[in-house]
């Protein structure tokens, strides 16, 4: 997921983390940045892992399963809307998210995910933004990605429903879909992934700008997230950063906050040379995925030990894109990585 104004920039470093969805800029193209060029080829697995940072602990309750986590707690991105909003003078707009927004809040893990009847608008806008990422798709997806959107066979007159890839998920990364009403506090959204759960928006962004949202929505959610979840491995790298943010004290979750913003939303791998996207931000915006492949960026091995940068929201694409070589490696690295808060935890 991705914030907006400065307000809501300053709540969150904000993990559902967001959809940047810069997708009507493009990238100014730079010749002589091509893929291949330093982009590293493995990632970094460290032997002996870095004593972790122990800020001033406060009492918890650990969540047990997923019924401990409250989806109600939103930080953001309700109907409430900022005035830059593209549909904030839309009453009519607002109150349809508000409705949707009313449903996430009702519904307990394990019933079924309410089908939406999608309007004319907004199967438009879905339509629109397929159209114009599958362009890119091809050659700047990587070959995980592409595979699962054969297999959800996403289709531009039919906006998907979230129980239809959810169970697409239960059989085959064993992931689920809880739906969410906007933005959750981080700990409760990456706490979520712990138990193979992942908090989605159902509202579709505002049909007056189709390539663009401020904030996560059902296209970010659908096109950047779910195809990723199919894959098992990277699912399990999914899992290890909620597993680690389970026993993560309130520092050590801005930190997990970042890892996940520099995989989960932002991380490429490596592919025959080539860097690839898997990260939902860069999957859902047209324009991300052309600065990915040819803007002014740096490639670095991902280091989920090291200091993460700090994260930046709709000011501009990244400036610097955490590669993997593989989602095997990936998952061998975050399983090493969330290890050491799950020993603190049962040792101390
Ligand atoms: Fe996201």
């Amino acid at each position: 997921m991705v914030t907006s104004t400065g307000a809501k920039r300053a709540r969150g470093g904000a993990a559902q983390m967001r959809a940047t969805s810069h997708t009507t800029r493009r990238a100014a193209r730079r010749p002589g940045l091509g893929l291949a060029a330093g982009g590293p080829r493995r990632v970094v697995v460290r032997r002996a892992a870095p004593p972790l940072e122990n800020d001033q602990e406060v009492a918890r309750q650990i969540p047990k399963s997923i019924h401990d986590i409250d989806n109600g707690k939103i930080l953001g991105f309700d109907a409430n809307l900022s005035e830059d909003h593209p549909g904030f003078h839309d009453e009519d707009y607002k109150q349809r998210r508000s409705w949707i927004a009313s449903l996430a809040r009702d519904i307990v893990p394990g019933d079924p995910i309410p089908r939406l009847e999608y309007r004319p608008e907004e199967q438009e806008t879905w339509a629109k933004a397929l159209g114009e990422l599958e362009k890119l798709f091809p050659t700047h997806a990587c070959k995980e990605f592409l595979d699962a959107v054969d297999r959800l066979d996403f289709r531009p007159d039919v906006v998907p429903q979230l129980q239809d890839v959810h169970e697409v998920l239960q059989e085959t990364s064993g992931f689920a879909i809880r739906p969410v009403a906007g933005l959750l506090h981080p700990r409760d959204f990456l706490n979520g992934l712990a138990f193979k759960t992942f908090h989605s928006t159902q509202y579709m962004r505002h049909f007056s700008q189709p390539m663009y949202t401020p904030e996560p929505d059902l296209i970010h959610e659908i096109i950047g997230h779910i195809p990723m979840l199919t894959n098992k491995y990277y699912a399990d790298m999914v899992q290890q950063i909620g597993l680690a943010s389970l026993y993560a004290t309130d520092k050590e979750i801005w930190h997990l906050t970042k890892v996940y913003w520099y995989t989960v939303e932002f991380g490429v791998v490596m592919e025959e040379e080539e860097v690839k996207a898997f990260g939902a931000g860069i999957l859902s915006s047209y324009g991300e995925l052309d600065h990915m492949k040819t803007g002014d960026r740096e490639l670095a091995p991902l280091d989920p030990w090291a200091k993460q940068p700090k994260m930046s929201y709709k000011d501009g694409f990244q400036k610097k894109y955490f590669v993997l070589s593989s989602f095997e490696e990936g998952s061998e690295l975050l399983r090493r990585y969330s290890k050491q808060y799950i020993d603190r935890e049962h040792q101390g």
